[in-house]
């Protein structure tokens, strides 16, 4: 008995020696370089079999994964579609007849009314402030757009309607008190830009409004923007125009 226990011992393999640092160090590294064998069975992976390159659970992985994106897109992409299609579909520019060639004087406004939305009614008319261009006063670029000059009543600063004030020379917005001078600039309260105007165009006996666009101070011509959104300087790289809205 005394000899197994000590036949035990001798067998029994000697403790394991603790790694020092330096073992560490000397330890061989990978070579991360060293081609390795597509196949998983040379690359010693549980489960291998002959002549497989990627593990089941790799491939059933990945099959979950790529059916779970195509359903996903399946149902998200129509959705976005719809929601930011409309951003960028152009309506067709629209042209309308408000008077007579001879109906407009070149010192005064006149009021016109003029479908914006058709289809729509009432709500999307708008009233637009007509005058022949007058070169005394006018600095607009001339072109076959500038023989009238027609003048947005929407208030450049949250949308109010404006109205020409013909004993003050003025355009008021009753709103908060948005002043714009005879061109249409500001020149007090908070808007912060002038009014937007409108192309207009010779058809004969007839003059015709046609597409919105917004100006800056300086009555530039953008393509246009919104209510609130300034044109000077980086305001008009940090307001630009909606897809929809196109440039004539
Ligand atoms: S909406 Fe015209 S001043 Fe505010």
């Amino acid at each position: 008995m005394k000899r197994s226990r000590r036949c035990a011992q001798a067998l029994r393999p000697p403790p394991a020696r603790a790694e020092t640092s330096l073992d560490i160090l000397l330890r061989p590294v990978a070579d991360k370089h060293a081609k390795t064998s597509k196949y998983t069975a040379d690359r010693n992976m549980p489960g291998a079999v002959e002549g497989e390159t990627i593990t089941r659970r790799r491939f059933m992985t990945g099959t979950a994964h790529t059916a779970g994106a195509i359903a996903a897109g399946a149902f998200t992409l129509p959705a976005l579609g719809f929601a930011i299609g409309p951003i960028f579909k152009q309506a067709p520019h629209r042209w309308e007849t408000v008077g007579k060639v001879d109906s407009f004087s070149e010192f005064n406004y006149t009021a016109v009314v003029m479908t914006l939305t058709p289809g729509i009614g009432e709500a999307g008319k708008t009233t637009v402030y007509m005058r022949k261009f007058n070169p005394a006063i006018d600095t607009d670029p001339s072109d076959r757009y500038t023989k009238f000059i027609a003048i947005s009543s929407r208030c450049a600063h949250v949308g109010c309607p404006v109205r020409w004030v013909d004993a003050a020379e003025r355009f008021i917005c009753p709103c908060h008190g948005g002043v714009y001078d005879l061109l249409g600039r500001r020149v007090g309260g908070p808007p912060p830009r002038p009014l937007d105007r409108f192309y207009t165009r010779v058809v004969g006996e007839d003059v015709q409004v046609g597409p919105r666009y917004s100006v800056n101070s300086e009555l530039q011509r953008f393509s246009p923007r919104d209510p609130g959104e300034p044109l000077d300087g980086i305001g008009q790289y940090l307001y630009p125009s909606r897809p929809s809205e196109r440039k004539l």
